[in-house]
């Protein structure tokens, strides 16, 4: 058999849709600055699609700092891997700052987090390691998971009963190869917007020997009183032995970093191959990332102006009837019943008759019969973007309620 031959006749598992809705459902454009008002198919649409939950893509100090960084440094520079001639004092100094806002003795960089975080993992655990691991991990953790030459044991999502069973089996079975077990969730879980529940993962610790991973992608700059994580919001940063997070949400750009105790992360340093044998962070980014974190830390208004949406959108919805699952953090799903066709019909009603961008969400990621409408709200939208919307998602449950979508959609861009 002929690979190509092969990959024609497969599409994969995303892949087989592309027909049906390439331009459209997947790799939609969004054109314009960012910000909840862009433009799709030429048409302005209140967006509610990018993880730009601080409002920081496009702000104007921002953008000041990204075109100074290019300007004096190019882009290209530093050439080379960290290792090797990547080395600057300005990753440095962002990685001091980043270390000391995360409440840990040190951080280290990460050309895309996800890229660190298959490395993280791959570094941290051998082939005598055990690791656990809660079953809606995302992509980039179950990728690490596949680099593990041991044996793994995953949870139900959130079950803290079968995290202690499958605990157990770890622990006996780390005791028989001398290895030691790592357990890994996330701090907010971004699909569903539940948060892992690491006060009662950290509480474990008193009965069983392991170390606590945690990805707060979706938590770093949202959650916690100084927006330092879901680590900080359930006074447990502490006790999280090595946490990560990336640059891509919050933050508003590309990269991420680990964070951990000193000798653990200068051990990271040296092990991770994701970073070792990639180039650094270009300069640009990482004056960048230092600005973006000072107005992180500085700027608590954005976080309050974020959560005033966020708490408005989530009321709006509530006492509309829809079904928001367990979130309790920005991330807002939506849960309604139906398939393809339903997923499909709405989506384009939204986006073609209300003027309203969001994702949808369909199996395998939720139930078969489940669709998610998937709503990340930011600091830049208003209560009128809310209230709007809100009406908007009344009027096709409706429809949704009276059968109306029953036909699947199709709808290629070129
Ligand atoms: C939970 C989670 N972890 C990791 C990543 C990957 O981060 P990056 O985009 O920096 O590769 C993402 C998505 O960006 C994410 O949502």
């Amino acid at each position: 058999m002929d690979i190509f031959d092969k990959i024609r006749k497969n599409r994969g598992e995303l892949g087989q849709y592309q027909k049906q809705g390439q331009g459209y459902f997947m790799f939609p454009k969004l054109e314009g600055e960012i910000s909840p008002h862009m433009k799709f198919m030429g048409k302005e649409v209140l967006t509610w699609s990018l993880n730009n939950y601080l409002g920081l893509a496009n702000h104007p100090e921002v953008r000041k700092e990204d075109a100074k960084g290019a300007k004096d440094w190019g882009m290209a520079y530093p050439m080379g891997a960290r290792m090797m001639s990547g080395q600057t004092s300005k990753h440095e100094e962002l990685e001091k700052k980043l270390a000391e806002f995360a409440g840990k003795e040190r951080a280290y960089l990460l050309n895309y987090g996800y890229m660190g975080m298959t490395s993280i993992i791959d570094a941290l655990a051998g082939r005598n390691d055990v690791i656990v691991y809660d079953s809606e991990s995302h992509a980039c953790i179950l990728d690490g998971l596949r680099m593990h030459m041991g044996k793994r044991y995953v949870f139900p999502h959130n079950n803290i009963e079968n995290l202690m069973k499958q605990l157990e089996r770890a622990s006996k079975l780390a005791e028989k190869t001398g290895g030691g077990v790592l357990v890994i969730t996330e701090g907010v879980f971004g699909m569903a917007g539940d948060l892992g529940n690491l006060k009662a993962i950290t509480d474990l610790k008193k009965d069983f020997n392991f170390r606590l991973l945690v990805d707060d992608a979706h938590g770093f700059g949202t959650m916690g009183k100084t927006g330092a994580g879901t680590g900080e919001h359930y006074g447990v940063q502490d006790k999280i032995d090595v946490y990560f997070s990336t640059f891509a949400k919050s933050m508003a750009g590309i990269g991420g970093f680990v964070a951990s105790d000193e000798d653990v992360v200068d051990y990271l340093q040296y092990n991770m191959r994701s970073q070792i044998y990639a180039k650094s962070l270009p300069m640009p980014m990482v004056m960048g990332a230092i600005k973006r974190l000072e107005m992180l830390k500085n700027m608590p208004e954005l976080r309050e102006n974020l959560w005033s949406v966020v708490n408005a959108l989530q009321k709006g919805l509530k006492e509309n009837g829809f079904d928001l699952g367990k979130t309790e953090s920005p991330v807002t799903p939506v849960f309604l019943k139906g398939g393809i066709p339903e997923a499909t019909g709405i989506t384009m009603d939204l986006r073609e008759n209300y003027g309203i961008f969001c994702s949808i969400v369909i199996y395998p990621v939720v139930p078969k019969g489940v669709i998610m409408l998937r709503l990340i709200p930011t600091a830049d939208h208003t209560l009128q973007d809310v209230e709007r919307t809100v009406k908007a998602f009344a009027s096709v449950k409706k429809k949704l309620d009276a059968g109306e979508y029953s036909e699947v959609r199709t709808m290629v861009v070129k």
